[in-house]
């Protein structure tokens, strides 16, 4: 045995057993470095037997040898403990990120929407703000009417205001297109009203205008019947009262049979077994004529909805003001 070979069993086995980098590191210095045995005893090197300084490089060599694998060893096992300790279990169940909703009132215009774009209706959405040409004058709706009044309409000038309904969309509607005219408009409409459980001052309203030759009351009969239909289920039927607004003639309200307890009778249709939703009729000639429509060639039918109202309805809310104030454990139910 010669000294270099005892000094590369003790170093390598030092060095098979280093557990960390730098305990290597120090082994590395301790048995190869400038101040380690080995150097030391080569430096002498011009004084030994050729035999013995070939011996010392070769076993320098193959201790670097065994320093640069033990090395490779350590970091990789150094970068499998990263990947370890960072490594994401993908059976586990994720973090649940809240997740939104459209308000209940989009979702019922939106059904509506969609029930008249299925039967060829364009959708048209008018302003908010008009002038009283629009929501009044060209609706036949005379200087004298109450629902002028400053205590009903929210005026912004006297003559530019808030519209009260969306009927003045039928007028800015035929004002910009010609008949014939398949459309519904819809919006918010603001009144003078004190907020409580049924009134507000602003709402959402639908109206539809129909304008072609030869329609009749008949024709909206039939609308406004496949309308409740799709919208309230197959077994609903419509009738109609006579009523008055300035702009149709005749004028009609029209109730739907009661979908909450089909027509039996039940506290929301007051037992009734039906539950008034709008108001309609027959464009007045007048209309036609404010808006440049000849009535001797067209006719046409308008009605109005809430969509406030459908929503109370079909999910038995009790209150209007459930739909602004925005508690999320009223509306994360719809
Ligand atoms: N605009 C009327 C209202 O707000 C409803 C209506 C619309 C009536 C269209 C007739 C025709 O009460």
């Amino acid at each position: 045995m010669s000294w270099a070979s005892d000094y590369l069993d003790e170093a390598r086995a030092a060095i098979v057993g280093a557990g960390s980098l730098q305990d290597l590191e120090q082994l590395r210095v301790g048995y190869l470095g400038r101040k380690s045995p080995l150097t030391l005893r080569l430096r002498e090197a011009a004084q030994l037997e050729i035999e013995e300084r070939a011996e010392l490089n070769r076993t320098k060599i193959h201790l670097e040898d065994l320093v640069k694998t033990a090395r490779r060893e350590l970091e990789r096992v150094a970068i499998e403990r990263v990947y370890a300790d960072s490594a994401v279990d993908v059976t586990l169940p994720g973090d649940p990120v809240p997740r939104g909703r459209l308000h209940l009132l989009t979702q019922i215009r939106r059904e509506i929407e969609d029930i008249f774009l299925g039967m060829g209706y364009e959708v048209f959405e008018g302003d908010e703000v008009v002038d009283a040409w629009s929501n009044f004058d060209a609706l036949t709706t005379d200087a004298g009417h109450p629902s002028r009044s400053q205590n009903d309409t929210f005026y912004l000038s006297e003559d530019v205001l808030l519209r009260t309904h969306t009927s003045p969309d039928q007028i800015r509607l035929m004002e910009a297109r010609t008949p014939p005219i398949y459309a519904i408009m819809p919006g918010r409409v603001y009144r003078r009203d004190t907020p409580d459980a049924t009134h507000s001052p602003t709402f959402l309203q639908v109206e539809a205008l129909v304008v072609d030759r030869g329609i009749t009351l008949a024709d909206l009969k039939g609308t406004v019947l496949h309308f409740f239909r799709q919208l309230f289920g197959p077994a609903r039927e419509v009738r109609m009262r006579t009523s008055f607004f300035p702009f149709t003639e005749p004028s009609v309200e029209f109730d739907v049979t009661c979908f909450i307890c089909d027509a039996q009778g039940c506290p929301v249709c007051k037992h009734s077994g039906w539950i008034e939703m709008g108001g309609a009729g027959w464009v007045d000639p007048d209309v036609f004529r404010n808006v440049g429509v000849d009535p001797d060639e067209w006719s046409g039918f308008a009605f109005g909805l809430g969509i406030e109202r459908i929503a109370m309805l079909r999910h038995g809310l009790p209150d209007l003001r459930l739909f602004w104030e925005n508690d999320l454990r009223v509306l994360e139910q719809f």
